[in-house]
């Protein structure tokens, strides 16, 4: 008989266009950073539109599609994996609301953005869609494989 090894936790986020250019991604990584998730993959980028639209495929009957498509093409993004048990909801609740003005004070929409279409970060809605986009955003070997010192203090 085998033994799986249970596959620790992964969810894709991106900072946007926006939170790039209002320099705002050290202050994005740094929440998922002092929440205690590890940092697996990290890059500037600047996003092909093909593969936006294959990020955003289930999107692409909506009336934004095309918008949605033109913001996140528009400028160098930031790609991150992050690791850690419950890290796709967790992520979602550090993110807070689509629509900034619903999201939260204290999470990043809520604190730092107003508007739905320059939400300034994305992150996975589900582990296997954590997977996919891992999967669409990172080439084989742009992961680090890597344990942080700290982790036994956070888990
Ligand atoms: S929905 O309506 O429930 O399917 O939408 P939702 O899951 O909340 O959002 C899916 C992604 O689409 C983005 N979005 C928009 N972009 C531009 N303009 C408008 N009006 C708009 N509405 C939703 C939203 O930010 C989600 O993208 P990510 O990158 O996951 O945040």
């Amino acid at each position: 008989c085998f033994l799986v090894a249970s596959e620790v936790e992964q969810t894709y986020i991106m900072i946007k266009p926006d939170g790039v250019q209002r320099g705002l991604v050290g202050e994005i990584i740094s929440r998922f950073e002092k929440k205690g998730f590890l940092l697996k993959g990290l890059k500037l980028f600047q996003c092909p539109k093909d593969l936006a639209q294959e990020h955003y495929k289930d999107l692409k009957e909506r009336p934004f599609f095309p918008n949605l498509i033109d913001y996140i093409t528009s400028g160098p993004v930031v790609c991150m994996a992050w690791e850690g048990d419950g890290v796709v909801a967790s992520a979602r609740k550090l993110i807070g609301a689509t629509n900034p003005l619903q999201a939260e004070p204290g999470t990043i929409r809520g604190d730092l953005a107003v508007q739905t279409g320059r939400n300034v970060v994305h992150g996975s809605d589900s582990p296997d869609n954590g997977k996919r986009e891992i999967g669409l955003w990172f080439k084989e070997g742009e992961l680090a494989q890597w344990e942080s010192v700290q982790t036994p203090w956070l888990i």
